[in-house]
């Protein structure tokens, strides 16, 4: 008995792949990241981990729930995504144990590493709502949230048949991908209802857990002056925390007094979703104590592991987790990391926070936000980006769109930085 099992646990061993790099998740960072690693190394060297055969591009969910975009317009096989050069290996990891430099699968088996990269993103958790899953099933008509690959597809049919009363708009008490996004549903929704002229029987709030609208100041100015001008009601400090869809009851807890409730009526509801690190990553060594993987935020190097780095929204870099900080990042990563595989001390800049927020403000209207670490504008163009622009629309609903697929998930695509600094020294002329 003991030999048979000896000989199965040695089986198992010699079943351990190994591979230089390791990259887990082939989602935005995971893929900017391994194409640019593609270059260099051969597929026996690069593996990626991500179970999921669909890619994808979420910063459309924005538009695809204002009828702007078709959900299945933003989806491509993840087989057409992934780099040529690299391995996929199509599991869920669900153990890290950089102690020892592998990963472990679900289905028990270990991938060792030299590298490590850590691009796993941030966990959508409408589960953490009671009531809020049931609601959205059974009650679509009333209920809805773009935070899901699921319940995106109803939001703008919901919409556009809405015939007036009270509408919320929500914004949870976790960090979540692309803070703007909840409020931008709503100015797109805002406009839907006038379109249809249903907007003066119709009352908008927008109902967040955060003290302020948006946490950069200078947007956050024009922001207020939108939310005055559309006659939307701003209720801060306001968390979801269950939703009672026969009554169509939504409750809050007031965070400046933890334990009393507020209950709000309504006829529509939209849910931003709350987020949690995943639980393989939580409980892993890399994780800080929230759970983020706890890295430098100039170099995305592991704090403890050299060997280790992480990119994207699985990480604790104190900015907004969104595609552009990843394409402002992901070359600081590879240029870091390559160094450090081939010996060498090339000097490598440090990431600055930059991250980017395309507030669309309404139809043919948008705000584009870009900030670093510390909440001040980086803007791009030689323009004050706070004001409305139909070019910044077209930018975020044109332009990105192409960015992403054609460029930041093909490793050529490193944020607009270059941009940022010929405009500026043009401007300084
Ligand atoms: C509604 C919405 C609007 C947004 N708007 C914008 C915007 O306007 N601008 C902007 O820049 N960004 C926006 N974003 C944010 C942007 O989509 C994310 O920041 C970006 O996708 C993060 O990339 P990532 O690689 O960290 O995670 P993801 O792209 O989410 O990829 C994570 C990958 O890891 C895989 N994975 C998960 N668990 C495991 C595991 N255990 N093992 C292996 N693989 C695993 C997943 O399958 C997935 O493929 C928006 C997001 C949403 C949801
Ligand atoms: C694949 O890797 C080799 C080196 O191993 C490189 O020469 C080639 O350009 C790579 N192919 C792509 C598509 O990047
Ligand atoms: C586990 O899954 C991986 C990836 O799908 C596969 O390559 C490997 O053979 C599997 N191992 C076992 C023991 O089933
Ligand atoms: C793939 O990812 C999407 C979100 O990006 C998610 O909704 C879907 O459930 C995932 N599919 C699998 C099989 O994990
Ligand atoms: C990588 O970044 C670290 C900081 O995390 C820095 O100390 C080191 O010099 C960089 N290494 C290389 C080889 O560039």
């Amino acid at each position: 008995m003991n030999s048979v099992y000896h000989i199965f646990v040695r089986r198992l061993s010699t079943q351990q792949k190994h591979y230089k790099l390791v990259i887990i998740g082939a989602g935005c960072g995971g893929l900017a990241c391994a194409s640019k690693f593609a270059k260099k190394l051969s597929k026996d060297q690069i593996a990626i981990i991500d179970k999921n055969d669909t890619h994808v591009y979420q910063p459309g969910w924005t538009l695809a729930g204002a009828g702007l975009k078709t959900p299945d317009e933003l989806e491509k096989p993840q087989s057409q995504c992934i780099p040529t050069n690299t391995t996929w290996i199509q599991s869920n990891a669900n153990q890290i144990e950089p102690e020892k430099n592998f990963v472990q699968l679900e289905n028990g088996s270990k991938i060792s590493y030299d590298y490590l990269i850590v691009a796993s993103g941030i966990q959508t958790r409408l589960d953490k709502i009671k009531g809020a899953i049931e609601a959205l099933d059974n009650h679509p008509q009333h209920v809805v949230s773009m935070y899901s690959r699921k319940y995106v597809r109803n939001v703008y049919n919901t919409l556009n048949h809405f015939r007036g009363g009270q509408a919320i708009f929500t914004f949870p008490s976790t960090p979540i991908k692309c803070p703007g996004a909840p409020q931008k549903i709503m100015y797109l929704a805002d406009d839907i209802f006038r379109r249809n002229n249903v907007r003066d029987k119709t009352t908008i709030s927008y109902n967040t857990a955060l003290p302020v609208i948006f946490g950069v100041k200078k947007y956050a100015a024009a922001l207020m002056e939108i939310v005055k001008a559309k006659n939307i009601q701003l209720n801060t400090r306001l968390n979801l925390v269950e939703v009672c869809a026969d009554k169509k009851e939504a409750i809050f807890e007031n965070l400046d007094q933890p334990g009393t409730m507020k209950t709000f009526k309504y006829d529509l509801l939209h849910i931003a979703a709350p987020m949690t690190p995943y639980e393989f990553l939580a409980k892993s060594s890399l994780a800080d104590a929230n759970g983020f993987v706890d890295v430098i935020k100039e170099t995305l190097q592991h704090k403890k592991f050299s060997n280790v780095f992480a990119i994207g929204d699985c990480t604790n870099l104190p900015t907004s987790k969104t595609a552009a900080a990843i394409a402002a990042s992901n070359s600081i990563l590879v240029r870091n990391l390559t160094n450090i595989m081939e010996g060498k001390s090339d000097a490598v800049p440090k990431y600055d926070g930059y991250t980017s927020c395309p507030l669309v403000t309404g139809f043919n209207k948008c705000i584009l936000a870009e900030f670093d670490f510390d909440g001040q504008p980086l803007e791009t163009l030689p323009i004050n980006q706070a004001k409305e622009r139909f070019l910044s629309y077209i930018m975020k609903k044109d332009m990105m769109p192409n960015l992403y697929w054609n460029m930041l998930i093909r490793g050529t695509w490193n944020g607009p930085a270059v941009f940022r600094k010929l405009f500026h020294l043009g401007m300084s002329k």
